[in-house]
């Protein structure tokens, strides 16, 4: 009887010590809340509207990111090239007058936050993915450049980088496994 009870009193607590490390793991490190607490969170400088300059003005996602004639990555597009079109006000929205006091008016570049930035130890080049693995931008980056607002931007405190992105090692090996292209450390790793 009182075995029996040690028993059960054994098992009681591994149970307990079981849920209290999951809770505290969960709490810590899941990603159940918006915002947990070793993360912070920023906006973007600008809302800047995707699905406004795609479908109304008619842009195409090679209008502001493309790959240079030398192969290198244009990024996110300079202020010079939302100039073209905000030197005058293209509509009456409080999110365009900011952007354009802000910025345009000043001629102040914007520091705008990119989510999928990987770490300097890193090595990614869009053209071999886009020239001649030929993928869609929706296969790494998802729903991103359809939106009508960015995201909030979720950055790990501890590493500060970002944590919005999908794009983690695990994904590009896997990755590279399916299709066949290199997966050793230092085809990633500089
Ligand atoms: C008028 C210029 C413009 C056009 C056209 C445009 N974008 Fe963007 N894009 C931006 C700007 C500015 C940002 C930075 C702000 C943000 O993240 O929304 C950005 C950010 C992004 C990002 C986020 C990168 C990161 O990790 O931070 C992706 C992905 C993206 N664009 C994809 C697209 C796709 C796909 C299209 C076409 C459907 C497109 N964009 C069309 C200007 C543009
Ligand atoms: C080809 C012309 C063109 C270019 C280039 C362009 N825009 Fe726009 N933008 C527009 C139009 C058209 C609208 C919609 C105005 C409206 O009807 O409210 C707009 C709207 C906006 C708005 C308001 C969005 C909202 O949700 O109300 C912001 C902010 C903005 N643009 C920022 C930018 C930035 C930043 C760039 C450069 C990366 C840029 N634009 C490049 C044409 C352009
Ligand atoms: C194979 C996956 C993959 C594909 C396909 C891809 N991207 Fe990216 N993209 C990334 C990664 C990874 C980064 C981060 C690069 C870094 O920080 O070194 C990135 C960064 C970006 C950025 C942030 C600015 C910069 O240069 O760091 C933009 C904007 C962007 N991509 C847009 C696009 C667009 C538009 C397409 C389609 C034409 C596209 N990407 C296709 C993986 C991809
Ligand atoms: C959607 C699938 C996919 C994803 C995700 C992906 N890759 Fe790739 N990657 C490829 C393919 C396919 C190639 C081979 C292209 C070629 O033939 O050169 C490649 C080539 C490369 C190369 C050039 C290798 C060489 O020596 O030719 C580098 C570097 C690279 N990827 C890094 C990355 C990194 C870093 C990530 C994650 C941030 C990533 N890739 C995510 C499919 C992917
Ligand atoms: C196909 C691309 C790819 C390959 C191959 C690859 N890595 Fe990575 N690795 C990444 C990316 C992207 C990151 C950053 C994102 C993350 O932390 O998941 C990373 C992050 C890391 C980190 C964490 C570094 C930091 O600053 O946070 C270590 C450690 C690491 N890799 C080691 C390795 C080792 C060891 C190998 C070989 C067995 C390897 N990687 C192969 C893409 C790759």
């Amino acid at each position: 009887m009182s075995e029996e009870k040690e028993r059960k009193g054994g098992w009681g607590a591994l149970i307990v010590g079981f849920i209290i490390s999951f809770l505290v793991g969960w709490f810590f490190f899941g990603n159940h809340f918006a915002v947990p607490p070793l993360y912070g969170k920023k906006t973007q400088p600008v809302s800047f509207n995707h699905n406004v300059h795609v479908k109304q003005a008619e842009m195409a996602c090679e209008d502001c990111h493309y790959l240079k004639p030398n192969g290198k990555w244009s990024g996110v597009p300079k202020l010079a090239k939302c100039v073209e079109c905000h030197e005058e006000p293209q509509g009456e929205t409080k999110e365009e007058a900011h952007f354009i006091k802000k910025f345009v008016e000043t001629q102040k570049e914007i520091p705008w936050l990119i989510y999928s930035k990987q770490p300097k130890n890193v090595f990614f080049s869009h053209a071999a993915h886009l020239k001649i693995a030929g993928f869609k931008c929706r296969r790494c980056h998802g729903e991103m450049g359809y939106n009508d607002k960015p995201p909030v931007y979720v950055y790990s405190k501890l590493s500060k980088y970002p944590q919005h992105t999908v794009i983690v090692m695990e994904k590009c090996m896997r990755c590279h496994k399916k299709f066949d292209a290199p997966n050793y450390c230092f085809t990633c790793h500089k």
